[in-house]
């Protein structure tokens, strides 16, 4: 059975750009987060608290949340690696926070620069902090069915990271794909671990596109259960500390997959195209999603 609404969680500003090696400005960003919340995008991430040395894209974080903070209609989630992320997130302005772990140890040395076990250390801080600051937290579990340097991850580790974060309080825990490799064979071994240990209304998919495969990851995880898609606008993205990583799937396609379904977004397709070729001018490239692209031509 598919679910009759699904959320999309919009990630463009955030991993759409991170990769990014020309540097966006500031009221770019700004102006795209607008318009992402004005498609009818209940939640746009917006961008990362991390180090500057480790993401330079994101370096204006606190600029892009002054204004953002006062953006109605829409929450504006941005990604905290640490206690020093969370803190100077909430002093911008930020009303809810997001944490990253790995389900892959070579992967999570390479991103956050410790171990699983000590990021879910580090994390449990934060956790506790959101809850007595009345934050939202959202987790994030990475390479859930692969990892560019360890190749396939045992779908049981995943559901350990998972569990983990929710019971530290994660509202909804998003599980990546980061370097797109995943396929049906892959995904749904690796959701049935998680289902068995986290309630899939818990659960959200993150998928890269690298390999073609989001689409049917997508409606795979959607008949088991999942109501909660991230995508990026355009299909940008890319995760700095993935080799090979690719956009994440694009908003424009997960929309009209949804809408063909009969699936309620809430999300103006129009509107995402417009918002899609407004970055994608800017950033001199062409849109990585092929229903807009395809849509333009009509
Ligand atoms: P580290 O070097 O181990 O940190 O980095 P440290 O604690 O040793 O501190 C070193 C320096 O960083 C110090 O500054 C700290 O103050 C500073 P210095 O004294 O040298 O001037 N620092 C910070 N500055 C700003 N904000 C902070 C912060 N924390 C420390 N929050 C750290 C550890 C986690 C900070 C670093 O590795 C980092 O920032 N990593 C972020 C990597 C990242 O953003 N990756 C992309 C997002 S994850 C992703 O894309 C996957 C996802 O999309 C899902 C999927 O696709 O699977 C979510
Ligand atoms: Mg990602």
């Amino acid at each position: 059975d598919l679910p009759r609404s699904v959320k999309i969680v919009e990630v463009g500003p955030r991993d759409g750009l991170q990769n990014e090696k020309i540097t966006v400005p500031t009221h770019v960003k700004i102006e795209l987060i607008q318009r992402l919340a004005n498609s009818g995008l209940s939640v746009v991430e917006a961008t990362s608290f991390v180090s500057p040395k480790w993401v330079p894209q994101l370096a204006d974080a606190k600029d892009v949340m002054k204004v953002v903070q006062n953006i109605e209609g829409a929450c504006f989630p941005v990604l905290t690696p640490n206690l020093k992320g969370f803190e100077a997130a909430v002093a911008a302005g930020a009303k809810e926070v997001a944490v990253f772990a790995s389900a892959s140890e070579a992967f999570s040395k390479s991103n956050i620069n410790c171990t699983i076990e000590e990021s879910l250390a580090r994390y449990n801080g934060v956790a506790m902090a959101a809850k007595e600051q009345n934050i939202p937290m959202r987790g994030y579990v990475s390479c859930v069915v692969g990892c560019p340097f360890e190749g396939s991850v045992p779908p049981s580790n995943v559901a350990y990271v998972a569990k983990k974060l929710y019971d530290m309080g994660c509202y909804e825990v998003s599980l990546g794909d980061t370097i797109g490799v995943g396929t049906p064979g892959t995904v749904i071994p690796m959701l049935e671990a998680v289902m068995s240990v986290v309630p899939k209304e818990k659960l959200a998919v993150h998928f890269h596109d690298t390999y073609g495969q989001s689409l049917s990851n997508i409606l795979i995880s959607l008949q088991m259960g999942v109501s909660v898609v991230d995508s990026s606008v355009a299909g940008l993205g890319g995760c700095p500390y993935a080799k090979g990583a690719s956009g994440n799937v694009a908003t424009e396609d997960v929309v009209y997959m949804l809408n063909g379904l009969g699936i309620k977004t809430n999300v103006d397709l129009g509107k995402v195209m417009a918002t899609g070729e407004f970055i994608c001018n800017h950033l001199g490239r062409q849109s990585g999603s092929k229903a807009a692209t395809a849509l333009s031509k009509v």
